[in-house]
């Protein structure tokens, strides 16, 4: 399939899911699910610098992940550990700038230097922006952004009256980046799970039955041509 003619969206946000069910269908551990599916987003960072897509947001652990056994979480953790070593390697080769969303003190020190190392060493890059988001929840961001706003506004004798969306999305960990065009989900749950709740106001929804693991460049194609065939509203009339 080729996306000849097609509109490629400015930002496309993953909420990728399915690795447990995944390696469930192969009997083997939800770690090797994980995995797996850290190959595929090594993969499809590449495969969205090379489509012209400008942001590409990709949620990968939730504020609500630390529920889980402390097996699996400690199995993501290494596999961050891993991954953010080879991302920075993918993302310098592509010329891509990583950034990261979500509240990241609660990770190990050395992850945080990871992630600062991912941040800093691809900053001046110029093409597509690859927003990972982990340790990410969108009311987590939103109360985050509250708090910084209030404790500025007592500082500085504000009148609140001077907030508005504009002042308040400039709180929010995705400051100057533009909100998604269309939210790609895998695995066919209909739920956003706490991705981005401010900033899917007016995105454009696309669920795949596709586990994560087994997404590629043709299932994102699918994903933009179904996006192409969308009229979308902002809440006016056309
Ligand atoms: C997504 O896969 C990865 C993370 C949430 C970290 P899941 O682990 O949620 O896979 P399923 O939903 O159990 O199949
Ligand atoms: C959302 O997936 C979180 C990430 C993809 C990182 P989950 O698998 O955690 O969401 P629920 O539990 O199915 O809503
Ligand atoms: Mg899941």
């Amino acid at each position: 399939m080729g996306l000849e003619n097609m509109v490629i969206p400015a930002h496309v946000a993953v909420i990728l899911d399915g690795n447990g069910r995944w390696a469930k269908k192969r009997g083997i551990p939800r770690a090797m699910g994980h995995k797996a599916g850290c190959e595929t987003l090594e993969t499809m960072v590449e495969a969205a610098a090379r489509m012209g897509i400008g942001y590409f947001t990709v949620y990968g652990f939730s504020t609500e992940n630390w529920k889980r056994s402390a097996e699996e979480v400690k199995a993501l953790m290494q596999l961050f550990r891993y991954y953010m070593v080879r991302l920075l390697k993918v993302a310098s080769e592509n010329n891509v700038r990583v950034k990261m969303i979500g509240e990241k003190s609660r990770f190990a020190p050395d992850i945080i230097e990871g992630i600062d190392r991912l941040v800093e060493g691809t900053k001046d890059n110029t093409g597509m922006t690859f927003v990972i988001a982990v340790n990410y929840g969108g009311r987590d961001e939103i109360v985050r952004a509250a708090r910084k706003l209030v404790k500025d506004y007592r500082e500085n004798g504000e009148d609140v009256s001077t907030i508005d969306e504009k002042l308040f999305a400039s709180y929010l960990d995705t400051d100057k980046i533009p909100d998604p065009d269309l939210l790609i989900r895998t695995s066919g749950e209909l739920r956003l799970s706490n991705y981005l709740l401010w900033q899917l106001a007016y995105t454009e929804l696309y669920i795949t039955e596709c586990l994560w693991p087994d997404f590629n460049q043709e299932e994102l194609e699918k994903a933009i041509v179904a996006y192409n065939g969308r009229e979308r509203r902002f809440g006016g009339r056309k």
